[in-house]
């Protein structure tokens, strides 16, 4: 017999560098414990429906439980040759328990094998990507409640807009974070059906019992079209896609935190346990950490459009191609756990410099809206309250003064509304104590916010 399980048909051995392209072990190995599972449940069910003996059903469990302790123990040698963690694990079962080893492939192909293992070890690793989502979280939410009022700029064109607190802006991330939990989750949802049975394509003539082995593996019932089950990687691109968006608001976050490190900002300082130097300019402390993340943004979306690309012109069922749909995936979902796992550990270390922000907020004419909307408020139609504000920012730019230290001479020349008194009642602890309502920024719908998601982090 051929060293191959598919080598009968062949009269000549495989090239030794398509031996090596063709394999995907190096890449799959880590899908062991879910191959192992999967055969466990197949095994059973094969017995259940009389289709091996009770005698091989025990020696299956047997080699299965004694190829896992090697796998785990480290004892186990995965061989390109046998090209992918299906074929090394059933070979070497067969080794061990002979005869029952071969039939535990019957009733079903390396098709609807990888399409399961593929999905039970994907689901693990949402799950535990949840986890990490709502750690990084909590870690925000606490964050958010320390500085309910610490005030800071609001930016918008990346110019001084309004002041806006801090507990605030952190808690626009934990927003994003939601909804990519929410997308995750509802990923996992569709990806939990087994494909398993479906066999090369078109079902096998087994009398099999595919309910039996989708609950086993705790899916939520079997798929229901064998061609689909085998070529579908809807839930690889899903879980990219989720995991590419999840991406883009850490790396947003990244951006935000290399600017606030700046000299020119100064407003956080990160941990040095999160940060490297220079080798030549001595003063460097470098935002590494945010800059990585940031820039693993690509890397994972490109595993998104890797993916799309490869099944975009593929006929119905299985085509080798899809063997590269988990480098794509595994890559992915390796890099952003990583990147929630850094921001999860490093944010709670961030010093924030409450002056540095304090007085950004209060240049740049941050309360420009709200002395408008003091005029607005005596009557002047906001039109025009924008443009007698418009003049009065003109006029300090030439004065080099902030709006609140204008006089009456200064107003009186403006507009016969505008008064001193009005500009200097304009505070930015009054700007954002005032836009209290539900998503405001003023500290007590901070506060409140962050009771909520206590709450609901809590579940
Ligand atoms: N290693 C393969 C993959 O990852 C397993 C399925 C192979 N099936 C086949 N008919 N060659 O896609």
């Amino acid at each position: 017999m051929s060293s191959k399980p598919w080598g009968g048909r062949f009269e000549s051995p495989t090239d030794e560098f398509v031996e090596l392209f063709n394999a995907s072990i190096n890449v799959d190995a880590r899908m062991y414990a879910e191959d192992i599972a999967g055969s466990r449940a197949h095994a059973h069910m094969l017995c259940e429906q009389g289709i091996i003996s009770r005698e091989d059903l025990n020696d299956i469990l047997r080699g299965l439980d004694d190829v896992l302790g090697e796998i785990e123990s480290g004892e186990f040698e995965f061989t390109v040759a046998l090209e992918d963690v299906h074929m090394n694990i059933e070979s070497r079962l067969t080794d061990k328990i002979g005869d029952a080893g071969k039939r535990l492939h019957t009733a079903r192909s390396r098709n609807d094998q990888v399409a399961t293992d593929t999905r039970l070890y994907l689901r693990r690793r949402t799950d535990e990507l949840l986890i990490r989502i709502r750690h990084l979280q909590s870690v925000l939410v606490k964050l958010a409640d320390e500085h309910a009022g610490t005030i800071m700029p609001g930016f918008t064109h990346l110019q001084t807009a309004q002041p806006v607190t801090l507990g605030h802006h952190l808690l626009a991330y934990v927003e994003m974070l939601d909804r990519d939990a929410g997308r995750f989750f509802d990923a996992r949802k569709r990806l939990n059906r087994s494909p398993l049975g479906s066999a090369a394509l078109a079902g096998t003539t087994f009398p099999i019992n595919r309910e039996m082995t989708a609950e086993a593996l705790g899916f939520d019932g079997p798929t229901a079209n064998s061609l689909d089950a085998v070529s579908d990687r809807d839930f690889i691109i899903e879980l990219l896609a989720a995991a590419s968006i999840c991406a883009v608001h850490l790396s947003r976050f990244s951006e935000e935190l290399i600017l606030w490190m700046s000299a020119q900002f100064k407003f956080v300082e990160l941990p040095d346990a999160f940060c490297t130097g220079s080798s030549i300019m001595p003063q460097k402390k470098n935002p590494d950490m945010p800059e990585l993340v940031r820039g693993k943004t690509g890397r994972i979306i490109g595993g998104l459009m890797a993916m799309l690309t490869t099944v975009k012109g593929l006929p119905l069922a299985y085509n080798k191609d899809m063997q590269e749909d988990k480098t794509a995936v595994f890559d992915a979902l390796d890099q952003l756990e990583a990147s929630l796992r850094v921001f999860g550990d490093m944010m709670p270390g961030m010093q924030v410099n409450k002056d540095a922000m304090y007085r950004a907020a209060s240049s740049g004419f941050a309360t420009a809206t709200d002395l408008a909307d003091t005029l607005v408020r005596h009557g002047v139609p906001f039109r025009e309250a924008h443009e007698i504000v418009g003049k009065s920012v003109a006029h300090c730019i030439k004065a080099d003064i902030e709006l609140h230290k204008m006089d009456q001479a200064a107003c009186s020349a403006i507009d016969e509304h505008l008064t001193a008194d009005m500009v200097q009642a304009l505070s930015v602890e009054a700007c954002v104590a005032a836009r209290e309502h539900i998503g405001g920024t003023a500290p007590s719908q901070v506060k409140a916010q962050v009771k909520a998601w206590k709450k609901a982090l809590k579940q």
